[in-house]
């Protein structure tokens, strides 16, 4: 649905996008990572044709982004930008109904699809509230009502999440996930690494302007795992449990607090039912255990090189 070939804006001095490839499949949720001016921004405005390659291509639903194709390709695109204009003395209502405007949706048709994307976003209630009074997750959220007005198949959000509080980010992601029920392909930028993760298929990591890596998390992150990290909960002495396990092969180091313990193990999976049975064999009352996952966050240091 979305494809770049070898996409390069060269902006002099090493800044700018450099052969960027990439693909996404219809229906997928691509996450496009990087730290302040890596390029997300570039590539998205490429992307949508509002900026012109130096070299290479790009695609939408198999259309090349070109200005003869921009008519076909704007219908295809929801681009929600980072920064939006403030149209502070028009209502939340006015608001949309100019933009369907400026998507030429017609007039009895407008009130039915406003009323459509604010329950998608959750900001019925905002419909009569003035634009300049709105919080920014307020809207964040009418900007995204806006980007969906002429139900495009694919949504290009620039840094969705960015300015939104926990519960805000929390509120992103549940409509991000309900518009890809719907069919949506959706590509969103953002620095902010963890709280993208868990709503993305794939991500891709860029810097300086170039994919340093992609994949799905999960590949990103056990490609960086060397060892496995197992947390337990003890239910009984954990300094008991502590000695056991460190006197197990291929124990790296434990470590506990509480009712806590964390084992850096060096074995193989087949070694760690090895290990929980012996805790058990050994009276260890084991109340939970799981794999601690490397994430996001360590795996974008480490490819790129940076340090925390
Ligand atoms: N019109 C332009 N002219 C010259 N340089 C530009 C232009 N637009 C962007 N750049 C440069 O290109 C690089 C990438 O910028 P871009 O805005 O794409 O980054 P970004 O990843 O979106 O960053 P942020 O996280 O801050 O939004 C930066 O070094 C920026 O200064
Ligand atoms: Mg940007």
């Amino acid at each position: 649905m979305i494809r770049t070939d070898s996409l390069t804006r060269d902006f002099g001095n090493n800044r700018g996008v450099f052969d960027l490839s990439l693909s996404v499949p219809g229906g997928e949720i691509f996450g496009f990572i990087g730290p302040n001016g890596s390029g997300k921004t570039t590539t998205i405005r490429m992307l949508c044709g509002l900026l012109r390659p130096t070299a290479g291509t790009s695609y939408i639903n198999n259309i090349e982004v070109t200005p003869r194709n921009l008519p076909q390709i704007k219908k295809l695109i929801g681009y929600m930008p980072d920064a939006f204009g403030v149209y502070e003395q028009m209502s939340v209502w006015e608001y949309l109904d100019f933009f369907c405007a400026a998507y030429r949706i017609p007039g009895r048709k407008r009130k039915p699809r406003i009323d459509e994307v604010l329950e998608l976003t959750e900001a019925a209630y905002m419909l009569d509230y003035q634009m300049g009074s709105l919080s920014h997750g307020m809207n964040k959220r009418i900007a995204l009502a806006r980007t969906l007005l002429h139900d495009p198949e694919v949504l290009i959000m620039d840094e969705p999440a960015n300015g939104l509080d926990p519960n805000g980010r929390i509120e992103m992601r549940r409509m991000i996930m309900r518009l890809r029920e719907h069919g949506k392909t959706i590509m969103l930028s953002s620095h902010i690494l963890p709280e993208l993760s868990s709503v993305c298929d794939r991500v891709g990591i860029l810097e300086k302007g170039r994919l340093v890596t992609q994949g799905t998390v999960k590949q990103i992150t056990s490609s960086l795992h060397e060892k496995i990290v197992l947390a337990y909960q003890i239910g009984s002495d954990r300094q008991v449990a502590a000695a056991l396990c460190k006197a197990f092969p291929n124990v790296e180091s434990v470590a506990s607090a509480g009712n806590e313990m964390r084992v850096v193990f060096a074995g193989t999976r087949d070694h760690i039912a090895e290990l929980n049975r012996m805790l058990v064999e050994k009276g260890v009352r084991l109340m939970a255990v799981h794999e601690e996952e490397a994430d996001l966050e360590e795996a974008f240091l480490r490819v790129t090189g940076r340090k925390a």
